[in-house]
């Protein structure tokens, strides 16, 4: 029976037969040979992903001085039922990602369909072709109890396999740069190995062209930018390979602007990502207790940070809302924890501030759901079968990725307490995590299984008609700093609910007016570090009492 693979719009692509991958091999064949006589390099992206799919039409976009492209572009994607679908959209010029970016859209057509110097693949034969192959592929952290960053471990099972498939095809003369944000020695002590051991089967001798280079991707309004324009670490395993991975760099990020900066070994640029992920983590962690202190003694917390941040030493001080989600900060520390014990071998407990910052970061969300409650225990509505709206479903402003957002956090919790979800996301069409929760991001690694009375999540659907799920609703919860949230008037909102709501602020999206406004129309206010609110409050009950 055929299998078919969906994408978030719907679109139905039938995944490759057997015998699809022989004349899959003969056209890419093809492609590469025409490609070689306009003189231009092969490089096989693995993984189209949020990262790799950007960072292939990067790559695919770079041209010479004359303007004459330079490198032909293979993203190669696993045709697993989940993913397959990337394929044969970026084939038809269009982005398997979606973002708020303009750059990303035009930059994957006219590299498809204009200039032909990029396609997408399912088959792995691809790498016999390549002259440098860029690794993309996703190395997961699973958490086994929440709030708990030590009781888990780091998933490198689709890693592993991706550098066995490399070691079986790849050419020895090929650079294979690890892009993929890795346990710090991964690429010495796990990829090398591996590799090694797979030319070996071949009867290849030398050493393979291993490197590190870590990606600080930011898919939102300056995606593209951010991988082209933006500073780059790098080490390789040998003279060679750092040799190698320094002249790609060169050719294909902006290195004159940015400067290139070059570690020893690949533990070193691994171990920057991983200290600069956990860095940002902690930074955003340590607010939390300030936050409820603000709460708790009538301190705005959002002002504070305004009041702190014109001094340039203390500028990167950022408010964090209802959880600090990604894909990357809430695993990136315990990779490097697990690597400590499980690729260096050490036993002590050397980590205090990384794994507190994740514990905090991970549970930060479940407040909200405090708030909600005490929002309408004083408009006297029970929290039980209350209708609840939240706003945003990603894990921050203008971009449609949802992994591991705060709001997930928040939609299981005030449903284990009896409230009915409902949820609006210009960007997200499907939310996966509930609608797939059995199987999604992995069989049995739902956050459901920390939460009761989560079944009936899987029909939570995103509703695209903000004025249709605001209608007849008990709460509101504004989660993520979505541009389409900030100007929302309180006369419609409360209008469009039918009445007086609860509305709840994780984000300091409300400024005073608005939240005087609601006050006035009769509402209930509480916000993540927003103590000042009551004050506000009081200030209109009075006004309305005299
Ligand atoms: N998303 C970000 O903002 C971001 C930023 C910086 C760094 N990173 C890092 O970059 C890496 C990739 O992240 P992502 O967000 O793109 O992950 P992703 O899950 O979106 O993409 C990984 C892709 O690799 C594919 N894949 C897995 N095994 C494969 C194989 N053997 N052959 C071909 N394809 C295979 C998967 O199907 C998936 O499409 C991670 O290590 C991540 O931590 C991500």
């Amino acid at each position: 029976m055929a299998e078919y693979s969906f994408s978030p719009t719907g679109k139905r692509f039938q995944l490759p037969e057997p015998e699809d991958y022989k004349k899959e091999y003969k056209r890419l064949n093809k492609l590469v040979k025409e490609q070689r006589a306009l003189s231009r390099e092969i490089v096989v992206v693995m993984g189209l992903g949020f990262v790799g799919a950007v960072m292939a039409a990067v790559v695919a976009d770079v041209v010479d001085k004359k303007r004459n492209p330079t490198k032909f572009v293979i993203g190669m994607q696993r045709p697993s039922s989940r993913s397959f679908w990337k394929t044969p959209l970026l084939n038809r010029g269009i982005p398997p990602v979606s973002s708020e970016d303009p750059e990303v859209a035009p930059m994957i057509h006219r590299c498809v369909k204009e200039k032909k110097t990029l396609t997408a693949t399912y088959t792995y034969e691809a790498l016999k072709l390549a002259d440098v192959v860029v690794v993309d592929v996703q190395c997961d952290y699973l958490k086994e109890s929440l709030g708990n960053v030590r009781n888990g471990r780091a998933e490198m099972e689709a890693l592993e396999e991706s550098l066995e498939i490399l070691a079986a095809n790849v050419s020895p003369e090929a650079l294979i740069l690890i892009e993929t944000t890795v346990a710090p020695g991964t690429t010495e002590q796990v990829a090398y190995p591996i590799i090694k051991k797979g030319f070996r089967k071949r009867g290849i001798k030398s050493d393979p062209l291993l490197a590190h280079s870590y990606e600080r991707v930011m898919p939102g309004r300056n995606y593209v930018s951010s991988i082209r324009d933006f500073w780059r670490v790098c080490s390789g395993v040998n003279e060679e390979a750092t040799r190698r991975v320094v002249k790609f760099l060169k050719e294909v990020i902006n290195t004159q602007k940015y400067p290139l900066t070059i570690l020893d070994r690949p533990i070193e640029s691994e171990t920057a990502k991983i200290v600069e992920n956990s860095f940002r983590a902690a930074i955003l962690a340590f607010l939390d207790e300030w936050s409820l202190f603000a709460e708790r003694n009538g301190v705005d917390l959002i002002k504070v940070i305004q009041a702190i941040k014109v001094r340039p030493t203390h500028s990167n001080i950022i408010f964090p809302g209802p959880g600090i989600g990604g894909y990357c900060l809430p695993k990136d520390g315990g990779l490097g924890l697990w690597a400590y014990q499980h690729i260096h071998g050490w036993e002590d407990e050397i980590f205090k501030i990384t794994p507190l910052a994740i514990d905090i970061n991970d549970t930060r969300a479940l407040h909200v759901a405090q708030l909600t409650r005490d929002a309408l225990r004083n408009m006297g509505r029970p929290m039980a079968a209350a209708d609840i709206l939240l706003l945003g479903a990603s894990y921050r402003e203008d971009v449609g990725d949802t992994r591991y957002s705060g709001s997930e956090l928040i939609v299981r919790r005030l449903t284990e307490m009896g409230a009915e979800l409902r949820v609006h996301d210009p960007y997200v069409l499907h939310w996966w995590e509930f609608e797939k929760q059995d199987e999604y991001p992995a069989s049995s690694q739902s956050l459901k299984r920390f939460f009761r009375g989560q079944e009936k999540l899987k029909d939570l659907r995103v509703e695209q008609e903000l004025k249709t799920a605001l209608d007849g609703i008990d709460a509101l919860i504004f989660a993520v700093r979505h541009k389409h949230y900030l100007n929302l008037d309180p006369e419609e909102v409360v209008r469009s609910a039918g009445g007086p709501i609860a509305v709840i602020d994780c984000f300091g999206i409300l400024d005073d007016a608005k939240i005087r406004r609601y006050f006035e129309l009769g509402c209930e206010v509480k916000g993540l570090g927003r103590g000042h609110m009551k004050r506000i409050k009081d200030q209109v009950r009075k006004r309305t009492e005299d």
